[in-house]
């Protein structure tokens, strides 16, 4: 299955993606995790993304969109993948429609005053890409999964985060009605218990 997650920043898309894709046993292609790893490796695709990144700008369509059309050609896509953080636009949308197949598309929805609180408190692992909150760490710094120190990231300061929820609403909101029309959108709600939001997840993909 060829899945989209939409939703603004902090709305629990890479929690959840992580997650349904252990379960459904696909990858997850986070766009933002692509854009992180070439910044730390200092490849000319990280050093053009990082200004937009820092600014909590949208890097230009013609960066992304070739990332995602080669990633989505390897093997381990085959049997499906979750789309995490791409498309961000609807020229991206559009692009996309000429290379992939997408069978569901779904929109996490959550107030932006809730969001900016969980992106003030996230935590994550550079190395596998493992999100944490400050609320559920207690005193730990390290990840769990490989033991690796948790970092801020770099564009979670208040004052891109602000950006960062503009741009969502200007830029990338309009494609709730983009995939609405095709019949491809589900909204689920995502205020709330993580597991229960994860079973929401599964149910709206028929998955449950
Ligand atoms: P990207 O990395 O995609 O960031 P984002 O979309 O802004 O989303 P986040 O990763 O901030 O949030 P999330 O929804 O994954 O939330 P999470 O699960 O971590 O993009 C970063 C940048 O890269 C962009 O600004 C842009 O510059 C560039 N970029 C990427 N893709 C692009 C594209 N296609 N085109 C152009 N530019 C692109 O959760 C957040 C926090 O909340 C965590 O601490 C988590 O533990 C906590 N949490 C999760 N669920 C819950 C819950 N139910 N209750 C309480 N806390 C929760
Ligand atoms: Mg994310």
């Amino acid at each position: 299955m060829n899945i989209i997650f939409l939703g603004p920043p902090g709305a629990g898309k890479g929690t959840q993606a992580q997650r349904i894709c252990a379960a459904l046993n696909i990858p997850q292609i986070s766009t933002g995790d692509i854009l992180r790893r070439a910044m730390k490796e200092g490849t000319p695709t990280g050093m053009k993304a990082k200004s937009y990144i820092d600014a909590g700008q949208l890097v230009p369509d013609e960066v992304i969109i070739d990332i995602v059309k080669d990633r989505l050609q390897m093997d381990d896509c085959k049997a499906g993948y979750i789309l995490d953080g791409f498309p961000r636009t609807v020229p991206q949308a559009e692009a996309l429609e000429q290379f992939a197949k997408i069978d569901s598309v779904i929109e996490l929805a959550v107030e932006d005053e809730k969001l900016i609180k969980r992106i003030s408190g996230r935590r994550v692992c550079t190395k596998c890409g493992a999100t944490y909150h400050i609320s559920l760490l207690g005193d730990k710094t390290t990840c769990d999964n490989c033991g690796e120190t948790l970092i801020q990231r770099n564009d979670d300061k208040a004052e891109t985060v602000l950006n960062r929820l503009t741009v969502y609403h200007s830029q990338t909101a309009p494609l709730v009605a983009f995939y609405e029309s095709k019949g491809l959108l589900k909204k689920v709600d995502g205020d709330g218990d993580m597991d229960a939001i994860f079973g929401k997840i599964m149910e709206a993909l028929g998955q449950a």
